[in-house]
């Protein structure tokens, strides 16, 4: 097991685990039965995620598993707020772009190339890689380098599991991640803010770590184009950017790839990017953040945490110097 279930035992629940309804139906008699302490913690826990949940309509629903060793007690962010603050460059700079311009990306079909130092390169639909493994529903904090963060429910299955089935060669020492770049759909890509197409890229180790997700859908639903539909990779012990969007290929490579935000600045992204308030970004610090959804003149920032929780993963990294390899 990875990390610890929520220590007074509380699991967020899944989007499509029945609550009784009353509970929900009246905010305010829910607040007076907490204030007379008639409401135990789980349901407390229940209503913030309801909350949260799936606002969107007609969208497909993913059916998934809840992996209980995956999933931080943290309240889930809204929905709303994860939708609409987004960075994906290939639709615009601006937080709204994504979720004003996404929405014209086709997802359908959509193939995905995985070659490369492998035994077994394949080139698959979405829908079939969808079902490679089972699917699984798993709650991860994500920050980004720019000092925010938000939980998210996310479905999908470990990388790992696609690892197995392709079978790197001995030559396989990084994997590299390569995004949809078409300027077609893509407005943003018309504009040389980044080298496109978005690379991102993991070494072989990392990639193979359980926690690293091939993901598929958000909030019990599949993924909204602007949170990168239909397949993006999420890393939860990085910074957000290692969590590439609308992945069109996947290469196993001998040498560390070059990717996007390296090349843009590499003084100040690094290849590695782990989340840690102890190595500042050259331009401000990264020992706080402003959890989403917590906004307001009274908001009270979060401290951030080495490699954003994920303890487990340190192991990794034994022996190397996290400021020489940000
Ligand atoms: N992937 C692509 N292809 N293009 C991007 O601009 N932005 C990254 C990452 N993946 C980005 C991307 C950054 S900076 C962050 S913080 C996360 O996506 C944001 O994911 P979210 O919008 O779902 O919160």
């Amino acid at each position: 097991m990875l990390f610890k279930r929520n220590p007074n035992g509380i699991d967020i629940p899944f989007s499509s685990e029945i609550t009784p309804r009353h509970i929900f139906e009246s905010r305010r008699s829910f607040i007076r039965q907490l204030a007379v302490g008639s409401i135990a913690g789980g349901a407390l826990m229940d209503m913030l995620t309801r909350e949260a949940f799936a606002q969107s309509e007609g969208a497909q629903k993913l059916a998934a598993k809840r992996d209980t060793a995956f999933v931080v007690m943290d309240k889930p962010t809204s929905y709303k707020d994860a939708t609409t603050y987004n960075n994906f460059y290939e639709f615009g700079t601006d937080k709204t772009d994504p979720s004003r311009y996404a929405g014209a990306m086709k997802t359908r079909p959509w193939t995905v190339a995985i070659e490369g130092e492998v035994k077994k390169p394949m080139t698959i639909d979405i829908d079939s890689l969808m079902k490679l493994a089972p699917l699984e529903e798993r709650v991860y904090r994500l920050r980004c380098v720019e000092g925010w963060s938000m939980v998210i429910p996310w479905t999908g299955y470990s990388f790992s599991e696609l690892i197995r089935k392709v079978e790197p060669t001995g030559n396989a020492k990084f994997v590299e991640f390569i995004s949809l770049a078409d300027k077609k759909q893509m407005p943003g890509v018309r504009s040389p803010v980044l080298e496109w197409p978005y690379v991102e890229g993991l070494r072989l180790d990392e990639a193979k770590h359980p926690l690293a997700l091939l993901t598929f859908g958000m909030y019990g639903e599949v993924l909204p184009n602007q949170n990168g539909a239909p397949l993006r990779m999420v890393v939860p012990w990085k910074y957000g950017f290692k969590s590439v969007k609308s992945i069109v290929k996947i290469r196993f490579v001998k040498d560390q790839p070059r990717t996007a935000w390296n090349i843009a600045a590499p003084q100040e992204y690094g290849f590695y990017s782990n989340v840690n308030p102890e190595v500042d970004h050259p331009r401000w610090s990264q020992a706080t953040e402003r959890r989403i959804g917590e906004d307001g003149f009274f908001a009270r920032k979060r401290k951030t945490l080495m490699f954003n929780g994920y303890s487990d993963v340190a192991s990794l990294y034994s022996g190397m110097d996290l400021k020489k390899f940000f």
